[in-house]
């Protein structure tokens, strides 16, 4: 197996157990009020290997999917060949321009998270609103504030494994109160079965937590309206103990 393929297998395997079918109806139950025309366009920030992107296809949407990584857009392109409502490009959600406007933007699974200081969040929020049509939504989940900080995130592993691959992956967390920032350091062991062989892997996600009232501020000044905010997967006000929060929010 070549690194590409270790790693495809890999991301397939981590996100094995996400339920990508009941996110992308969530996400219809969110839009639905809105009464968009079918078929809705979307831009998706942040797509990753293209799992929303392709659901939301088989439901009759087309989606644009950009990602900072060659090897999640390589995968996403390899897994959708030949759907003509998807294309994806590796791309920088801070500075992404296309020619095209959408009915809704989508960011999801913490991607808003990863845009870790005011600069990098105020360029995605600029991103999405110039893509987006007036009245056109942007949509996206973070780690919220309060839930994080009730509740801070401790050492932990995880063993995960398949026909092809053993992976033993440790997440070691430092917290940075005064950036709102929690450093993720994580250890990832991947051995492939056929060959024994084991590659080892050292990623450090800087994950931002965010506060309702900032991301008010920043929307609005770069004309998207906070329209609702819930638990994720929920159509509840989040809590203290909520970890993971959507915001609704629409184009000026
Ligand atoms: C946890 S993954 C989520 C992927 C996908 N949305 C999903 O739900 O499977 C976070 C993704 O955000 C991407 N990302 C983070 N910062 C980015 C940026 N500035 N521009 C484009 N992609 C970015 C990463 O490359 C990664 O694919």
């Amino acid at each position: 197996m070549d690194r590409f393929n270790l790693y495809a297998k890999y991301y397939d395997l981590l996100y094995e157990d996400k339920d990508y079918k009941s996110e992308v109806s969530y996400i219809e139950q969110l839009i639905e009020p809105y009464g968009f025309k079918k078929p809705i366009e979307i831009l998706e920030l942040g797509c990753g290997t293209g799992n929303h992107a392709k659901l939301f296809s088989e439901k009759g949407y087309s989606v644009e999917g950009v990602d900072l990584s060659s090897q999640m857009i390589e995968i996403a392109k390899h897994k959708n060949k030949g759907d003509d409502n998807l294309s994806f490009y590796e791309g920088d959600i801070n500075s992404y321009r296309s020619d095209k406007k959408f009915d809704v933007v989508t960011s999801l699974f913490h991607v808003v998270s990863y845009q870790n200081t005011n600069e990098k969040l105020e360029e995605t929020f600029k991103t999405a609103a110039h893509h987006l049509k007036t009245g056109g939504l942007f949509i996206f989940d973070f780690w919220y504030g309060p839930g994080v900080l009730t509740d801070p995130p401790v050492v932990r592993e995880k063993k995960l494994e398949n026909d092809a691959i053993l992976v033993n992956r440790k997440a070691t967390p430092e917290s940075d109160g005064v950036q709102n920032v929690i450093k993720v350091l994580f250890d990832i062991a991947i051995k492939d079965k056929s060959t024994d062989k084991e590659e080892l892997i050292k990623e450090t996600h800087v994950m931002r937590y965010l506060f309702i009232p900032e991301l008010k501020y920043m929307l609005d000044k770069n004309g998207l309206d906070t329209q609702d905010y819930y638990h994720w997967m929920t159509f509840e006000k989040p809590t203290n103990s909520s970890w993971n929060v959507v915001v609704v929010a629409k184009k000026r």
